[in-house]
């Protein structure tokens, strides 16, 4: 596989994510009530293998083997997805803030909770897009066999040394269990 497409089998999940949060909204909207452990699996799985694994491997690897093959980081997408994974960081920091908020019976932590996540659904949608579309696109032109088979490899070293044994499976088994008791 190519590591564009091994990112991209990645994006699908985060996607089904993206659906269980807003989901989680509607109910929170609908009901006044918060699932705290739901939001804390949630608030983990984007932790851990949105941000933990996933971009991980774009910022160590894919990202500078683009730079090296000639695409700017200023003023190009890579600066914007880059841009892009902070500003999803602040919207998961705030989402968590909430939590706590709820956590303490702060009256306007759900209304702050909504708002943040709402927000990061709406950046992340985008940025998939963008990725699949755009920028993975010239990834695929630029990056020569040799280099998408060492970029494979070093993705490969990312999950085992960083990610860890056996975590992308608890994260997969958790996304199908937030999907059954949210999107059926
Ligand atoms: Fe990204
Ligand atoms: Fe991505």
């Amino acid at each position: 596989m190519k590591p564009t497409e091994i990112l991209m089998e990645e994006h699908e999940l985060i996607l089904v994510m993206l659906d269980v949060i807003g989901a989680v909204c509607d109910g929170m909207e609908k009901t006044g009530k918060a699932d705290d452990a739901r939001i804390t699996q949630i608030i983990d799985f984007i932790r851990s293998f949105a941000d933990g694994c996933h971009h991980a491997k774009e910022e160590k690897v894919l990202f500078p083997a683009l730079e090296a093959a000639g695409i700017p980081r200023e003023g190009g997408p890579i600066g914007v997805m880059l841009s892009e994974h902070v500003m999803g960081r602040n919207f998961v920091m705030n989402m968590d803030k909430a939590l706590n908020g709820l956590r303490k019976g702060s009256a306007d932590a759900s209304t702050g909770f909504i708002k943040n996540a709402r927000g990061y659904v709406e950046l992340l949608t985008e940025h998939i897009h963008k990725e699949n579309n755009v920028l993975f696109v010239m990834a695929d032109q630029k990056l020569s066999p040799e280099e998408q088979k060492r970029i494979g490899d070093d993705f490969e070293r990312i999950e085992r040394e960083e990610t860890g044994e056996g975590v992308h499976e608890k994260y997969h088994t958790l996304l199908h269990e937030l999907r059954d008791a949210y999107l059926k």
